[in-house]
């Protein structure tokens, strides 16, 4: 089916946490979507309970329920992390669901799963939603590439409850880096965790975490007698939630493949539009 559905019907994994949180407050600034399922885990504490106990807006008799459970849905938008990924997944291939998932701390089957899906149905994740982060994507690649004989080194500060380490964001900071230095002839790797000297070519990220911190990611461009440093910091987890319904209502709709937010800069100043990329059609 091409082009956008009249109501867009969204099943929410990870409904109880705080991203869950987030796109709940902000799916009523979207009138063409309706929750049809608010999904958490088998084992949740809040499966069974009204939406209503945390959202005095919900519609009454709406509970949060597990994925056994969840009615057919157009597209199924992920915040469960790597506990609920997977089974957000199945659950959108049974239905021929869109995906939108921005669940971080994936294994390599999951992304492997996440690839043979794209042949079936349309899927898109990112590690991160924001706007301003897919920028900094842009010019972290340009700015390494420029100054290719600089080191490069990365932080990203959490919030104490944050599972993965380095972000998800770092990680795709890191590989644009590396990129950007490849491309230069330039021997570059990441490095998550040093003791001792900085080895050369290294691309090092350092994860602090604690309090209530959202998100912040901090790119040092080192010189001799220099240093460009580039940075972007969330205030407001609202920010991924609306990204991440944005590129709902531009993935829903679409054939199957695997779609890249990067391409919904022109969303800035014109009308959306998504690349797909690596698609194999059914
Ligand atoms: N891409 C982005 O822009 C972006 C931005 C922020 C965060 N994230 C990522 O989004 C994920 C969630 O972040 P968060 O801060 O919201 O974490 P969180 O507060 O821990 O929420 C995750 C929720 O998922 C639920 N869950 C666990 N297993 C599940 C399953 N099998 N099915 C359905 N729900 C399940 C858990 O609730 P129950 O125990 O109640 O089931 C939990 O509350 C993380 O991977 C994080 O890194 C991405």
């Amino acid at each position: 089916m091409e082009g956008k559905l009249a109501s867009l019907r969204i099943a929410l994994w990870g409904a109880s946490g705080r991203m869950g949180e987030a796109v709940l407050d902000c799916l009523g600034e979207q009138s063409e979507m309706s929750l049809v399922a608010a999904v958490v885990s088998e084992g949740s504490t809040w499966r069974g309970r009204l939406l209503r106990e945390r959202f005095p807006s919900a519609p009454a008799e709406q509970r949060f329920l597990c994925a056994r459970d969840c009615p057919p849905c157009d597209l199924i938008l992920d915040f469960s992390g790597a506990a609920g990924f997977a089974e957000a997944l199945s659950t959108a291939l049974r239905f021929g669901a869109a995906l939108v998932s921005g669940s971080t701390g994936l294994s390599r089957q999951d992304e492997e799963r996440l690839e043979q899906a794209s042949a079936r149905i349309p899927v898109l994740w990112a590690a991160n939603f924001s706007l301003g982060l897919i920028v900094l994507l842009a010019l972290a690649e340009q700015a390494a590439a420029w100054l290719s004989d600089f080191d490069v080194e990365l932080l990203d500060l959490h919030h104490r409850g944050k599972r993965d380490a380095p972000s998800g964001t770092a990680r795709a900071l890191g590989e644009a880096v590396i990129r950007a230095k490849e491309s230069q002839g330039c021997h570059a790797r990441a490095v998550f965790q040093r003791e001792g000297a900085r080895g050369e070519g290294e691309v090092g990220m350092v994860s602090l975490r604690g309090g209530d911190a959202v998100g912040e990611h901090r790119l040092f461009l080192l010189g001799k007698g220099e240093r460009l440093e580039l940075a972007h910091q969330v205030s407001d987890r609202r920010v991924f939630a609306r990204g991440a319904l944005r590129a709902a209502s531009c993935l829903a709709g679409r054939p199957p493949g695997r779609y890249r937010l990067e391409s919904m800069l022109p969303s800035l100043v014109g009308p959306v539009e998504l690349d797909r990329v690596g698609s194999r059609p059914v």
